[in-house]
């Protein structure tokens, strides 16, 4: 990724043509990029040997999973279609763990007819659930429970879930009971313990907080977890912020926890898998002039990425065609949905630009596509990945026909 005489290339492809080939906005994903995370991703934590589900919610296309299958990756999932799609992928069921607090019985039943490592329960009334379908079907169900450690992940509120306050897990009182209440069940056999605590984490200490509360917690249960999973949540360099997770760091503070809990460790990481390896191009359509700011209007817009209308999340936006002209007023990045949030990011100094110029929103791999709608009835954008110099589409641009 980088320029070459002015153009922004993709690894090894010039950006303008991938925009002229497939259009805009469009998606882009460098295979290079993701292998690149996984092996990093392994390389840290190496000691561990954790088994790694990908959190499917982060990206769900097809064809990304079956890549991140080939290197080696399970699957995180919290619905039955992206269970669905985890399979369909050819990721084995016996890597793959299933999140979320209000697992419906369709999706529990079909998440133990299809065999999965783990369902992991957030509540008394869900376990009684999983019960009552495994009775039925006379099975014994390998469960998990997820404990809320009540740990502030220390990133935004709207991302963060291992605090009281947050609907996910269940607190310590209540795990105690439940280890109990499985440990003598018929049909359910207790094999983990979970936590996620949040997501776009970029500081160790809410880590280490965690697993000191789980040391604790679970030395009170007196239960040989077979599992402990740790979640995901590590967090990734939006461009200009220049703080980093020390991996390495948690990776030993894992190993030494690990001395006392010999259990093997799942993580579910998604953004820092896919999250820096997706770049979606768009085509600016008009630039409006105002007097104190120049409005670009982008023909990308919230519906095809809404972290930042969402969550005010800034995504660095870079010029394909570099040129050295700087404009004295601030441009604003925004697409053309009615609603004022539908704003991209504003930035002072960023070179000229005229009309059907192209941009990148950078960072995008991850929550992007996967939380993108059809809101204003537009179609949902494309999706290529250049694996290798070639270009495949992963998924085809919406028609309007199939919105009709
Ligand atoms: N495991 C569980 C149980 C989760 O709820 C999540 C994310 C993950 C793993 C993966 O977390 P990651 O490694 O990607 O941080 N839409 C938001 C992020 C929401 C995350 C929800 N849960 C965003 O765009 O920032």
């Amino acid at each position: 990724m980088k320029y070459k005489a002015n153009n922004y290339f993709i690894d090894g492809i010039k950006t303008s043509f991938l925009a002229k080939k497939f259009s805009t906005p469009l998606y882009c994903y460098s295979y290079k990029k993701i292998k690149e995370n996984v092996v990093n991703f392994k390389n840290d934590f190496n000691t561990i040997n954790p088994l790694i589900c990908f959190a499917v919610k982060a990206n769900s296309n097809k064809k990304l999973l079956i890549e991140l299958r080939k290197l080696g990756l399970g699957a995180d999932v919290v619905s039955m279609g992206e269970l669905m799609k985890a399979l369909k992928s050819g990721i084995k069921p016996n890597k793959i763990v299933f999140s979320g607090v209000g697992k419906t019985n369709v999706e529990i039943d079909y998440a133990i007819k299809n065999k999965i490592l783990l369902i992991n329960a957030e509540s008394k009334s869900e376990i009684l659930e999983i019960e009552k379908i495994a009775k039925t079907r006379n099975k014994k169900v390998d469960i998990g429970i997820r404990l809320n450690p009540n740990t502030d992940a220390k990133t935004l509120s709207q991302i963060s879930t291992g605090k009281k306050e947050n609907k996910f897990g269940v607190s310590e009182k209540i795990f105690l009971e439940l280890v109990k209440y499985v440990n003598k069940s018929k049909n359910l056999n207790l094999k983990c313990v979970s936590v996620h605590i949040g997501s776009q984490i970029l500081e160790i200490k809410p880590y280490q907080k965690m697993l000191k509360i789980l040391d604790k917690i679970i030395k009170k249960t007196k239960y040989k977890f077979e599992y402990i999973d740790l979640g995901g949540g590590m967090g990734i360099n939006y461009g200009k912020n220049k703080k980093k997770l020390n991996l390495k760091k948690y990776a030993e503070n894992i190993k030494s926890f690990m001395k006392k809990h010999n259990s093997r460790i799942i993580f579910e990481p998604g953004r820092s898998i896919i999250g820096n390896t997706g770049f979606l191009i768009s085509k600016i359509t008009y630039i409006k002039e105002n007097e104190k700011k120049n409005f670009i209007i982008l023909d990308a817009a919230m519906n095809d990425l809404i972290r930042p209308a969402l969550y005010n999340a800034k995504h660095q936006i870079i010029p394909v065609t570099k040129n050295k002209k700087k404009s004295k007023k601030t441009h604003e990045f925004v697409g053309p949905i009615c609603e004022s949030t539908d704003k991209f990011l504003s930035v002072k100094k960023f070179q000229k630009l005229k009309e059907k110029d192209l941009v990148i929103i950078c960072d995008v791999g991850a929550y992007g596509m996967s939380l993108s709608s059809n809101y204003n009835l537009r179609p949902k954008p494309s999706e290529i990945l250049i694996k290798n110099s070639q270009i495949k589409i992963i998924s085809k641009r919406q028609s309007l026909k199939e919105l009709m």
